[in-house]
């Protein structure tokens, strides 16, 4: 038997799942009715992108459910923004939907601005299902997704990793590549920066017009306040980002033949944000030009909420109850004997960034007030690490990090893959291991401290944990840094052992600007540590390896996505390059690296 549980009213349906107390979002049939009855046709993409201009997705497959979401333009169907829509669905064994599970009617609520989410459960364990939303005779394309294999199933598991799509004046040839391969996969695992919030910052977003987003409020996030950063702030705001990010047809497709697992980082809210806070200004009150604290709950809980209505996720929603515990994104998903992933949120709990962006502070490499460079960038080491003993800042927060130290040490999956927003290995970066660096800038730093390496008693702490209780084969798969790494991960890097804990991989982003291309950005033409820059071009990859013992694979300046496929024997990685997203010509993959870990071993085999 199938049950559904519908609805798009956030308010509604918290847990959105049938056994989470979901409220009714109207309309909700008996279970299997109408499974009998024959289906109509399917309506083309150009009828269905009239009334679902963001065709639909699947997500968090368990082995008996799948979350299913569409929308529904309300103008499409002669509706008002104000009224609720009628839509019919139908989920189906087969593509040509005639061997049907569960059919019946939910409505898209005008409050969740008619985005719609079903949770059919009942299903079989790893098996494919197809589905299709109808409203008023026109239907979304049919869509694929696949449960998950039962625990104890002896099955390989196959899946591309992806982070950061930036679209304004990008263009997402990753997706292209990722359709081309024709894969079998049996998710997309997402981790974080699907959408951005700026829409037209030029540090990193290029202008143009054909990838651009006109925000209906939006706030101005430049410290001059002349509205040359524009930014979300409200819920229209962030609804409006995602509407826009999921017109495009090569997303579209993509989320129409594979379930996607997504975590966020932290674009989904702010740049570098913690909490309720965001860095845009680096500290820097507009308006009266002295140090700020950049606090914004309702900003905060408004980007929540459009990342509830917009993912397909299995979280836990409660719109009512205040910052922090409106939304819970954390959880586990099994698949098969061999892979159990653990999703953390890296941006909800974690401690201040250690060093304030206000005041210059030479001992960390600080230079100027106001900056990034120096509090999160390019952090002197010997300045930073006797801080951050002392103050040791939590990055997942006491809560989270129990749960997830319990749930990894208990799982008897053979891989334990941590769905990971920010990079866990060390990256330290010796100045003088680049090209032509003054003796005045030849010291060891950080180079983001915005990601595990600014946490790093919490790091230990949580490494030692898991070696001490013998976890084997730990995958870390990581987004966020807009680079192609693998490494080895070690309780204290600067004293490996012969064996190491555990493997991480980093994909880089499906189009954001690589880190490179950050970097020269984001270091002033007349910062003491431009000449860092401007040797980066031929030594940074180099250099990082050189530093970092650890660190088996770099390239600080590419594009693309990862694919990994896992069974009982070994981890196999690849990453998939593309051209540049700012061009709008297609060229193709342009390389491919390979990797393996085999079971046991902990370490990153270059093929
Ligand atoms: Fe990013």
């Amino acid at each position: 038997m199938v049950y559904v549980a519908c609805g798009s009213d956030p308010e509604t349906t918290p847990g959105q799942t049938p056994d989470g107390g979901a409220g009714d979002g109207g309309g909700n049939p008996p279970p299997g009715s109408d499974a009998g009855k024959p289906v109509g046709p399917t309506s083309t993409a150009e009828q269905s992108v009239k009334v679902f201009p963001q065709g639909l997705a699947s997500g968090d497959p368990r082995p008996d459910r799948v979350i299913l979401w569409t929308r529904v333009e309300p103008g499409g169907v002669g509706k008002g923004p104000n009224d609720d829509v009628d839509v019919e669905y139908v989920v189906a064994r087969d593509e040509a939907l005639t061997d049907v599970v569960a059919r019946g009617t939910a409505k898209a609520l005008a409050s969740g601005d008619h985005t719609l989410r079903l949770v059919p459960t009942g299903l079989e364990p790893n098996r494919r299902y197809h589905y299709r939303f109808e409203v008023q005779g026109t239907t979304t394309l049919v869509g694929r997704t696949k449960t998950a294999p039962d625990p104890s199933a002896d099955v390989p598991v196959k899946y591309a990793m992806c982070a950061c799509q930036d679209m304004i004046g990008r263009y997402w040839h990753s997706w292209q590549a990722l359709l081309d391969e024709k894969l079998d996969l049996d998710f997309v695992l997402f981790l974080g920066d699907y959408i951005y919030e700026s829409v037209n910052d030029e540090r990193f977003q290029s202008g143009g017009t054909e990838r651009s987003i006109k925000l209906p409020n939006g706030i101005d996030t430049s410290p001059k306040q002349d509205k040359s950063r524009i930014a979300a702030g409200t819920l229209a705001d962030y609804r409006t980002v995602y509407k826009e990010y999921r017109k495009d047809p090569l997303l579209r497709e993509v989320h129409r033949l594979y379930p996607f697992i997504v975590t966020w980082d932290d674009h989904e809210f702010a740049d570098d944000c913690w909490q309720d806070h965001s860095t845009s200004f680096d500290e820097l009150d507009p308006v009266t030009k002295g140090f700020t604290d950049e606090k914004n709950t309702a900003r905060r809980a408004s980007a929540n909420r459009a990342f509830f209505e917009f993912q397909p996720i299995d979280a836990v929603y409660k719109p009512n109850v205040g910052f922090p515990f409106d939304i819970k994104i954390y959880r586990t998903l099994r698949w098969g004997k061999h892979v159990e992933l653990f999703m953390t949120d890296q941006r909800m709990y974690r401690a201040d960034h250690l060093i304030p962006e206000g005041p210059a502070d030479l001992s960390v490499g600080k230079f100027s007030d106001n900056s990034s460079i120096g509090s999160r960038y390019f952090v002197r080491k010997s300045g930073f690490d006797p801080k951050e003993a002392s103050f040791k800042p939590s990055l997942l927060g006491k809560e989270q990090k129990e749960w997830f130290l319990d749930a990894v040490k208990k799982s008897n999956a053979t891989w334990k893959v941590w769905g990971n927003e920010v990079q866990v290995y060390e990256m330290a970066l010796e100045l003088g291991k680049l090209p032509g660096i003054p003796a005045a800038i030849n010291y060891t730093v950080y180079v983001n401290v915005d990601q595990w390496d600014g946490f790093r008693t919490e790091r230990t702490e949580i490494l030692d944990a898991l070696s001490k209780a013998g976890v084997q084969n730990l995958l870390v798969c990581t987004g966020d840094i807009h680079s192609f790494y693998a490494a080895e991960l070690h309780v204290d890097f600067s004293k490996p052992t012969a064996k190491p804990i555990g493997v991480e991989y980093v994909t880089a982003g499906i189009s954001s600007a690589s880190l490179k291309a950050l970097m020269e950005k984001f270091v002033a033409p007349d910062s003491p540590l431009r000449p860092v820059i401007d040797a980066w071009t031929n030594g940074a990859d180099q250099a990082l390896k050189d530093t970092n013992p650890h660190l088996k694979y770099a390239d600080t300046n590419a594009y693309g996505f990862a694919l990994v496929a896992i069974d009982a024997a070994k981890a196999e990685v690849q990453f998939v390059e593309v051209g540049d997203p700012t061009k709008a010509t297609y060229t193709g993959v342009t390389a491919r690296h390979k990797f393996v870990t085999d079971v046991g071993t902990h370490k990153v085999r270059v093929l």
